[in-house]
This record gives C-alpha cells, sequence and structure tokens, in this order.
C-alpha cells in the first residue's frame, strides 16, 4: 500500500470512527436503559484508545507526504492535527474515563450530562477539524492551493 493511501483510509477510518462514537453516545440515550448506557460508555472508551494508533498512523503518514514542505496548506495541516490531538487527550480521554466511571457506579446525573456534552461539544471540534484537513488534503494531493490560502492564520 503508498503512503498516500495510507494516508487517505486512516483519514477515513478516523472520521467514520469518531461519527459513530457520536452517534452511538447520543443514540443511547434514547433507550433510557441505565445497563446500555454503562456499556456504551465502556465502549466509547475502548474505542477512542483503539483509534489512537489509527490517528498516529494518519499524522505520520501525513508528515511523511508532507516532507519539509512550508505550504500553508500543509502548515494549516499541521496547526489542526495540534489541536485535535490536544482535545483528544485533555478532553475526550478524561471525559471518556469519567463518564465510564459514573456510569458504571449508576450516577447518571447533572455531572455525567454535563460531562457528555463536553465530550460531544470535543468530538464535534475534532470532526470540524478532520473534515477541513480532509478538504485541504484532497486540495494538495490535486497540487491546487488548499482554499483559503491566504489566511495561513486560522486554524
Ligand atoms: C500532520 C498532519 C498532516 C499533514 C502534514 C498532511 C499532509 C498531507 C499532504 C502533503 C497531502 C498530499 C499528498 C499528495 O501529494 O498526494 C495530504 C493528502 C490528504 N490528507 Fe493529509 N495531512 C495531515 C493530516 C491529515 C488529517 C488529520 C486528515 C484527516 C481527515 C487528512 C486527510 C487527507 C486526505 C483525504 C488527503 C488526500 C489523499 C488522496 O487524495 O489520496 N490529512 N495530506
Amino acid at each position: 500500500m503508498t503512503l498516500r493511501r495510507l494516508h487517505f483510509l486512516a483519514a477515513i477510518w478516523t472520521m467514520a470512527w469518531i461519527t459513530g462514537l457520536v452517534v452511538a453516545t447520543l443514540g443511547v440515550e434514547l433507550t433510557g436503559d441505565p445497563a446500555a448506557i454503562a456499556l456504551v460508555k465502556r465502549g466509547v472508551l475502548f474505542a477512542i484508545v483503539l483509534l489512537a494508533p489509527v490517528m498516529m498512523t494518519l499524522g505520520w503518514a501525513g508528515r511523511r507526504l508532507a516532507g519539509a514542505s512550508r505550504a500553508p496548506g500543509v502548515l494549516r495541516k499541521k496547526r489542526r492535527v495540534l489541536i485535535l490531538s490536544g482535545n483528544g487527550v485533555l478532553v475526550l480521554i478524561p471525559c471518556a474515563l469519567a463518564l465510564d466511571r459514573l456510569a458504571s457506579a449508576g450516577e447518571i446525573g447533572w455531572l455525567f450530562y454535563l460531562l457528555k456534552a463536553v465530550l460531544v461539544a470535543a468530538a464535534c471540534t475534532n470532526l470540524t477539524l478532520l473534515g477541513l484537513n480532509f478538504r485541504d488534503g484532497l486540495a494538495l494531493a490535486r497540487g491546487a492551493p488548499a482554499p483559503e490560502a491566504g489566511l495561513a492564520a486560522r486554524p
């Protein structure tokens, strides 16, 4: 498999996985069943852990493809990856851990829903950043200047 293909597949996988997490975490609320909620919370935790190596591969392949390029599209992609990794380590993982504990203890109260809202917001932020990187990646692969190329200060 070529590096480019690996990068592309890891990008699709990551975006589909995070979308799945958001849908599962919101969807299970419709059941209102505490056991199902606890099961999904445990699943979300494992899913985040399993996603980490795919995201590392995505970033690694992206950096290899970029080489020493200082193109605005490439710099923006690197900046976004920094933000989304920080979001993952500082917000998503701690929230998923706390939600798992609360759900297994049956403590589904205001704190649970607050943390859940933070988790969903962080996941949606990451999905947006991934989407922007996807768009810029397609432009880079076509050899076209990435959209908003003049706005290097934007994330
Ligand atoms: C460190 C971060 C990243 C860097 C430096 C980077 C760099 C690059 C470069 C240079 C290309 C063009 C490759 C070519 O010439 O064919 C590319 C393509 C692409 N990138 Fe990234 N990338 C990064 C992260 C991401 C992320 C997080 C996504 C997630 C959505 C992504 C999605 C894509 C896609 C979809 C393509 C097009 C691949 C193709 O058409 O085959 N990239 N990237």
